[in-house]
């Protein structure tokens, strides 16, 4: 079992407690759905799945079919409770995105959180190379990870359920030590790139085209707690989206 397995094999409920009242989770699922956009009639490989937060919406929101793939057995068992519990037809899978080989042919490839876990260059190139293997042509990869600019040293994300405490020079990135705000908190470490190694990793899986998405607010979230509680989000955001084009 290698030690990313382990941590979220250890973490699993405690996931679904942060998933379930971070404020970071609203936002970010409202920047990955416009990222998306129009669900129907497509077929959705979602690497990283977790416990199933955006396999479930996906399908919720008009998928035709979502495939969830995570390397950890535990995020994956309670990602099937919640489809015992109230199925909408999606499936799980526990494989490494590392090495995916070829699952299918889906339109779209989502990877919420999945890009920082990779370690080195050349892993980041294998899970972009996995994505890429598994769209049809004219497919996208919509990725969400963690923003090459973000400062934890200005950031007051804890309020929004997660924050960095440190980070490290390792190589050509930052290994950034951070915690999910939940009782008691739940450590991980994730990989800060730059942009220029994203868009080459990606280029040289064989996408034609990578753009850069900022993470943003709903009206009704803003209007809720107000533009200054979202500011620091939107100035110096932890996430930020990818859409790359087969
Ligand atoms: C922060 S969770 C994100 C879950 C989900 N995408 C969400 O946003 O709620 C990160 C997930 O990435 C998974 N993961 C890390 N490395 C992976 C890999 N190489 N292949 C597949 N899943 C991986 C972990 O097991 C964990 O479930």
């Amino acid at each position: 079992m290698s030690e990313k397995d382990a941590t979220y094999d250890g973490i699993g409920s405690a996931y679904e407690d942060y998933a379930s009242g971070a404020t970071l989770k609203r936002a970010e699922s409202y920047s990955v759905l416009e990222m998306v956009g129009d669900l129907t009639s497509v077929d959705v490989l979602d690497l990283a799945c977790g416990t199933g937060f955006y396999t479930r919406l996906l399908r919720e929101k008009g998928a035709e079919s979502v495939l969830g793939v995570d390397l950890s057995a535990e995020m994956a068992r309670v990602a099937r409770q919640h489809e015992a519990e109230a199925p909408l037809g999606v499936t799980y899978q526990v494989t490494d995105a590392q090495h995916l080989g070829v699952l299918g042919s889906f339109n779209l490839v989502t990877a919420v959180w999945l890009l920082n876990y990779a370690e080195s260059r050349a892993q980041l190139r294998s899970m972009a190379e996995s994505a890429y293997a598994n769209l049809a042509p004219g497919g996208r990869f919509v990725a969400f990870t963690i923003n090459p600019s973000f400062d934890y040293r200005i950031s007051t994300s804890q309020k929004y359920g997660v924050r960095v405490i440190g980070e490290d020079v390792e190589d050509d990135h930052f290994v950034c030590h951070g915690e999910f705000v939940v009782d008691p908190p739940a450590r991980v470490d994730v990989r800060r790139f730059s942009r220029e190694v994203y868009e080459e990793e990606l280029r040289a899986a064989g996408f034609s085209r990578v753009d850069w998405r900022a993470a943003g607010v709903s009206t009704t979230d803003l209007e809720h707690y107000g533009a200054e509680y979202w500011r620091d989000f939107l100035e110096n955001c932890i996430g930020i989206g990818i859409v790359a084009q087969k």
